[in-house]
């Protein structure tokens, strides 16, 4: 008897999901078909008492019924469904269409521009298709400098200009630096926001990525300038607790010259994050991974074990380049290095974001995936 109400039960929640007449037509044979459940239930009914013999006779019939008739009228719904162009289900879901938005290095971009926008730094945009001579000889770097090895860079296939020389892919938004001076007068402070292109294809390193360039010329300007712009540029876009700091470096355009880092945000510049450990247990501590097989200690009373940071293993992450303009810079863009004096960092976005995100592979912001994309 029971069986009967089951089937019953189940017969009405399999009803409601058809939505062809193939699927109901399957549901039909699941039920009344020759070996369907109803006739399994009726076969069942010779090993019972005669009384309930004729109770479940009974409602196994009345059960078939209602099985046809309601097949039937399901089978009416979905004519009217199918064959009547007008028909319209208010009740049926919409249709979600899929929503475009801007890539994630064009929102990291509008932020850093943002950021730069408040302390009064205009944005500026250069050729991505640009000579030799904005991207290194004005730069201090003549044509057989090796330093010019260094950008290995893209080169156009037409003949070269007299005056600047071959055409390429612009290789760094320094190449924005005499553009700017030659366009305008000091006090200059722009943020050169741009497409850079070079021949690398690696984890960090992308053959299209971009770059921001930061240059503020004026009289009396000098590293703390440099230092005070670049701090309160980490502070905002990545956390207030950050603190950067400046490592002697070479670029022919810049003397002195630096590369800026920023202080880690899992370890905050110590290059270890603590680990609680058992009293006894050991742990290792492997100062330089290059060279040193890692020590072994034993944890004290209620001490506190330290790990290598493995978001930067140092404490500090690079930003990029940065340093005093070079007075033959100031001079090619027509300043008088007498006069005027002025710094210039150029970084990568990518980096920044990846820094901020803990994202280990540039190649996947343009990679094209909507999945991975769609996350931000
Ligand atoms: C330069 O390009 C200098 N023009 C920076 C500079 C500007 C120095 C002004 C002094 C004054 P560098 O090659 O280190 O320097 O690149 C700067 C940053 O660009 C790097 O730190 C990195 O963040 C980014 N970058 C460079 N190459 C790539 C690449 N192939 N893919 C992604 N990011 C890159």
């Amino acid at each position: 008897m029971q069986n009967i109400d089951y089937l019953k039960k189940n017969f009405q929640s399999d009803l409601f999901l058809i939505q062809s007449n193939d699927g109901l037509e399957q549901l039909r044979i699941k039920y009344l078909g020759r070996n369907g459940l109803i006739n399994q239930a009726l076969r069942n009914i010779k090993n019972l008492l005669p009384t309930d013999k004729k109770e479940l006779g009974e409602k196994a019939n009345k059960l078939k019924n209602s099985i046809i008739r309601l097949i039937e009228k399901r089978q009416k719904e979905l004519f009217i469904k199918t064959d009547r162009k007008d028909y319209f289900d208010a009740t049926l879901p919409g249709k979600a269409y899929p929503k475009g938005s801007l890539h994630v290095m064009t929102l990291a971009i509008e932020e850093i521009r943002k950021i730069f926008e408040k302390i009064g730094f205009i944005q500026v945009s250069y050729p991505e298709v640009e000579w030799e001579h904005f991207a290194f000889e004005s730069l201090n770097m003549p044509k057989n400098h090796p330093a010019r090895d260094d950008f290995e860079t893209f080169f156009i296939d037409t003949s070269p200009d007299k005056k600047y020389g071959k055409m390429i892919l612009t290789p760094h938004t320094s190449s924005g630096q005499v553009r700017e001076m030659l366009r305008t007068k000091p006090p200059i402070k722009m943020i050169n926001i741009a497409k850079c292109y070079r021949p690398n294809w690696d984890l960090t390193h992308a053959p299209m990525f971009y770059q921001f360039e930061g240059l503020c010329i004026d009289r009396g300007i000098n590293i703390s300038h440099l230092k005070g712009t670049v701090d309160y540029f980490a502070k905002e876009f990545f956390e207030p607790k950050r603190e950067i700091r400046l490592r002697p470096h070479h670029f022919q355009f810049t003397e002195p010259s630096f590369e800026i880092d920023v202080s880690c945000g899992t370890c905050l510049g110590t290059g270890y994050v603590n680990k609680t450990s058992e009293v006894g247990q050991t742990y290792a501590v492997n100062e330089n991974v290059a060279t040193e097989k890692p020590r072994r200690f034993k944890v004290r009373t209620s001490e506190v074990n330290k790990a290598k940071c493995r978001v930067c293993k140092s404490g500090w992450m690079e930003l990029g380049g940065a340093g005093i303009v070079h007075p033959k810079v100031l001079k090619a863009g027509g300043i008088n290095p007498d006069k005027y004096s002025g710094w210039a960092f150029g970084f990568g976005p990518e980096r920044c974001f990846m820094m901020k995100t803990g994202l280990s592979d540039i190649r996947d912001l343009y990679g094209g995936n909507i999945r991975f994309l769609e996350q931000f």
